[in-house]
């Protein structure tokens, strides 16, 4: 007999870190991580790591002939910087991986005849506001407004989220008789800040970078204008939604791919916050022109009120609960 678990790709990463955590919290029996990377935390026997690559289609076949996968969480990726600067081989992890993951998906749900729950992390990147007005103007944008990314990571994630619709309801729709299908569900995350890992590669990090550098005594110079403003939010609530999104109900859900987000505030507010709690610490603006860009096409906000009212989504930690009780306390005990 197979051994029923979740698979977690991506799982060394940012959000794979806490949402392992959280996992294990909530007593998960059996959790398979996939990462070309070791775990940085030792679960014991909770989790069964597998250190491979997403792309090893052997690899796949091995772990879905030892274990019945019922849910995967998909996190593995490349992040927005690194994919501007290795565009093909973002396009190979973010989308070939992504659409090996959903295949495999698919397979497993006619095996079961039952849907595997798949949940994706898609991003802000997925929107393009096409110049500064529009920003300002269109402010909280909506899942189906200014979705034309200028990145290859944008397109990539907005590309993955139609897929993941594809196989959820129209895959094999030809077919005399339809398949079961998978149970696609994808989040809109904005730009994640977490205490514990330091970011490495995404272009909404500034903010996070601003806060480690000043726990650490350390410079920054943040590479957009003071002015630039995304929507952020605290690296608990990310996982918190994840977790409510697989275990909404499927007949509450009226799409596929929800917004959610916390707080919006410019790079200008976030070094404010930073010297509220670090008052020595020495932030200059530096503006990198081409990174500039990206982050100028990506919303000023996000509207998630689908998400609130189809799931009850609702973030713990507003700016001032994630400075004070999550992002402050937990930095400087990291650094201390
Ligand atoms: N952190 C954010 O602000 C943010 C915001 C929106 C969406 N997301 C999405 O959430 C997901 C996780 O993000 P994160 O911040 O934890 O990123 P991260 O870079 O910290 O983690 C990604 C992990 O994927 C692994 N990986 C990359 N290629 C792989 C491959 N071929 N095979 C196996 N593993 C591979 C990496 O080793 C890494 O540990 C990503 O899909 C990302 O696009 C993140």
């Amino acid at each position: 007999m197979r051994k029923r678990g979740i698979l977690i790709t991506g799982a060394a990463g940012e959000i794979g870190d806490s949402l392992i955590r959280s996992l294990v919290q909530q007593g998960e029996d059996l959790i398979v991580s996939l990462d070309l990377k070791p775990l940085g935390t030792d679960y014991s026997k909770k989790v069964t790591h597998i250190q491979g690559d997403l792309m090893d289609h052997a690899l796949l076949s091995r772990l879905v002939s030892e274990y019945e996968i019922a849910t995967i969480y998909h996190l593995a990726a490349l992040l927005s910087t690194r994919a501007e600067f290795s565009p093909e081989m973002a396009h190979q992890v973010n989308v070939e991986g992504t659409l090996g993951l959903l295949k495999l998906a698919s397979e497993q749900s006619e095996w079961r005849g039952e849907p595997v729950l798949f949940l994706f992390p898609s991003s802000i990147a997925a929107y393009g506001m096409p110049s500064l007005k529009l920003k300002d103007e269109f402010r909280r944008v909506r899942e189906w407004e200014w979705n034309y990314p200028t990145t290859m990571y944008g397109c990539n994630k907005l590309y993955c989220e139609m897929l993941g619709i594809y196989y959820s309801q129209h895959y094999r729709q030809l077919a005399v008789e339809r398949p079961v299908t998978l149970d696609f569900r994808g989040l809109r995350f904005p730009g994640l800040v977490s205490a514990y890992t330091v970011p490495s590669g995404g272009t909404s990090d500034y903010g996070p970078e601003m806060l480690h550098a000043a726990a650490r005594g350390e410079p920054y110079a943040c590479f957009v204008r003071e002015d630039t403003a995304i929507p952020f939010m605290a690296m608990p609530d990310a996982v918190k939604a994840l977790l409510m999104l697989a275990n909404a109900q499927a007949q509450s859900l009226t799409r596929r791919i929800y917004n959610v987000t916390s707080f919006s505030l410019s790079a200008a507010d976030f070094r404010d916050q930073v010297l509220k709690f670090f008052p020595k610490a020495q932030i200059s603006f530096e503006p990198d022109l081409k990174r500039q860009g990206i982050v100028d096409s990506w919303p000023a906000d996000l509207n998630d009120n689908d998400a609130r009212r189809d799931w009850g989504w609702k973030p713990d930690f507003d700016l001032i609960r994630s400075f004070e009780e999550y992002l402050v306390p937990y930095i400087k005990q990291r650094y201390s």
